[in-house]
């Protein structure tokens, strides 16, 4: 964004200019303080991604069509065209962006501002140059530029990216979408959360409500998928997939190594139980695995998918964990297999005790009261209304099951 220094620099300017130059330098003025704004002209994003081009087109997510465009300061840009199904008002929706645009973090993508044209609603992010780890990770031509030391630095990344959600920014942000295409990389590898605070962008319409519970393929936390039930242990779920995803190049989604196993999940739970979780590690890392450190981010994604909300550690404490040495970490009771397994007991107390690691029984039911998930349980987005028949289609894109 535009320096102080400079933002100065161009008011005093003006005043030793020519007429002509002055007429040039208020054009400056007025752009540098749409800027410092962070309202886009439309016209400026047209220019920017040449008219929204379909090869300028990066992706189609659940908002709507992302476009790489680039600014006459030659600043890069990720456009994204909000679909029309948000029908929040304007000036809702310039307050949460406005809000959004403060959130900075060196985890977290930066939105540089947004554009309303007519009903269309814009969000412009920097560019990210590596795009999204999904990309790479799942791609076997690609997957080998990610070596064991950046996957370990992409999991320690985006556990801080998500304390500050969580904890440090001026508002608690549950994301509620943490997966491998939410994961951005620059240039340096660094991972950079994206996509966070959508969902207040949408109005808790009843549709919105089904599409968001819905959500993504393989990440929900149960409590949330079943029951609405949104706390930012959804995320921590939601991240413990996508480490387990991290260490065996696996979607968790479209998981298959294995028939007896429902998912990732039940496929590394087992393993660990028998002593032999190193086998869940992709091939491709071989050469360049830590043994140690792989260990304990097995155990941390199994620690983090917990059926039970509370069983999970914070944010901060997996950054704690992700510090140590596997020694120091709680045993793992097995994960929640969501839509199969768990089932709603109001008011009885969780059936499976922190800590206990005695859960090796697969045939066992878990069932926990989602109701008593104490920690930072904000509105839930959805509504019990929307959890019981949740047909078996999933969209093209991996987003979950939607409501038949
Ligand atoms: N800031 C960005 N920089 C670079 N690439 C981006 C950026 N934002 C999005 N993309 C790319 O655009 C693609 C589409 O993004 P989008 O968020 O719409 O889809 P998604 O993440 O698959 O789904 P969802 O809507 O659930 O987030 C992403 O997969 C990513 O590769
Ligand atoms: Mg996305």
């Amino acid at each position: 964004m535009t320096k102080p220094n400079s933002f100065f620099h161009n008011l005093i300017k003006p005043f030793k200019l020519s007429s002509s130059k002055e007429e040039e330098n208020q054009d400056d003025l007025q752009s540098i303080t749409s800027q410092e704004q962070k309202i886009f002209p439309y016209e400026t994003l047209v220019a920017a991604t040449n008219k929204f081009h379909i090869l300028n087109k990066l992706g189609e997510g659940g908002f709507g069509p992302v476009f790489k465009g680039k600014l006459n300061d030659g600043r890069e840009i990720a456009v994204k065209k909000l679909s029309h199904r948000s029908n929040q008002g304007k000036t809702q929706f310039i307050n949460e962006a406005k809000l959004l645009s403060r959130v900075q973090h060196r985890n977290v993508v930066t939105l540089f501002g947004y554009c309303t044209h007519g009903s269309e609603k814009l969000l412009v992010y920097e560019y990210v140059p590596r795009e999204s780890l999904d990309k790479l990770l799942f791609k076997s031509q690609k997957k080998e530029q990610l070596d064991w030391t950046r996957r370990f630095d992409i999991i320690s990344g985006v556990a801080r990216g998500l304390i500050y959600l969580h904890e440090d920014c001026h508002n608690c942000i549950i994301h509620r979408d943490i997966k491998a295409s939410n994961i951005l990389l620059d240039q340096k590898w660094v991972p950079k959360i994206a996509d966070f605070g959508l969902a207040r962008l949408f109005p808790e319409d009843q549709t919105h409500v089904q599409t968001r519970v819905a959500g993504t393929n393989g990440y929900l936390a149960p409590e949330y998928l079943m029951h609405g039930h949104l706390s930012v242990k959804a995320d921590v779920f939601s991240y413990g997939v996508l480490v387990l995803e991290l260490v065996s190049g696996q979607r968790n989604s479209s998981f298959d190594m294995d028939v007896s196993a429902q998912n990732l999940l039940d496929w590394a739970y087992r393993l660990y139980k028998k002593g032999r979780a190193l086998e869940i590690v992709d091939p491709t890392l071989a050469s360049s695995v830590v043994t140690e450190q792989v260990e304990m981010c097995i155990k941390l994604g199994l620690l983090c998918t917990q059926g039970d909300p509370q069983l999970r550690p914070t944010m901060g404490r997996v950054v704690v964990m992700l510090s140590k040495k596997p020694g120091h970490m709680e045993e793992p009771t097995r994960p929640a297999i969501p839509g199969s397994r768990y089932r709603r007991v109001p008011r009885r107390p969780y059936a499976m005790s922190s800590g206990s690691g005695a859960d090796d029984d697969d045939s066992k039911s878990h069932t926990f009261d989602s109701s008593n998930s104490g920690t930072n349980t904000t509105s839930a987005t959805a509504t019990a209304t929307t959890s019981s028949n949740i047909t078996a289609e999933v969209d093209r894109r991996g987003k979950r099951p939607m409501q038949g």
